[in-house]
């Protein structure tokens, strides 16, 4: 029978109860990692807006987010910008603090890393909030990024992450969501 490329990636999307605090429930995409078939599907249905145009230079954020930026970034013919947690990266950073669904966190970001004008793609598996994601696009814009599109393949809309991008003018592409 014929499945959706939305069921066939929920379904291989495992969902952890009270992880890592009570009260959250963590969607943990390791399952879809380990199958092929979906961890492909999942890299083609983010790029394919962008199969053929130009794009500089793709932004992950530590650690799920170099998983799948690494994959798209092949996928584009494009560079990889690693956004990291505080203290990982050896040259010049930008800093920035932020909060998520579960905790308060700093990420940086190598200052060189993006030139004025780039265009820039962000990925990250999922977003909730959009605490991380936001001030991602904050480090990306203080160093001259143009952010064409923030992607992820989940996304908790209730938690409001999509507004709060679309509100600083950064297009969201997500291909699941879970209420
Ligand atoms: C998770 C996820 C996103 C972020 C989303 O990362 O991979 O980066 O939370 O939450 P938000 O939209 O509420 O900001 P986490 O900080 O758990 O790090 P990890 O990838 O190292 O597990
Ligand atoms: N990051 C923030 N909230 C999350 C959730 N519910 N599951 C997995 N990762 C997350």
């Amino acid at each position: 029978t014929a499945q959706t490329i939305q069921d066939e990636l929920v379904s291989a999307i495992r969902t952890i109860k009270d992880y890592p605090k009570e009260g959250i429930l963590f969607r943990d995409i390791t399952t879809l990692l380990g199958d092929a078939r979906a961890f492909r599907r999942a890299v083609d249905a983010l790029v394919q807006p962008w199969a053929g145009s130009k794009v500089d230079q793709i932004a992950g954020i530590e650690a799920r987010g170099f998983i799948l930026g690494g994959a798209v970034a092949h996928q584009l013919s494009a560079g990889f910008v690693p956004i990291r947690k505080k203290g990982k990266l050896p040259h010049e950073t930008v800093r920035i603090a932020y909060s998520l669904e579960y905790g308060l966190d700093e990420m940086e970001m190598h200052k060189d890393a993006i030139k004025p004008g780039d265009r820039v793609i962000l990925v990250d598996d999922l977003i909730a909030t959009g605490g991380t994601a936001e001030a991602a696009c904050k480090l990306l814009r203080s160093m001259g990024a143009n952010i064409e599109s923030a992607c992820f393949i989940v996304d908790l809309p209730d938690l409001g992450g999509r507004k709060k991008l679309e509100a600083m003018n950064v297009p969201v592409r997500t291909l699941v969501e879970f209420p």
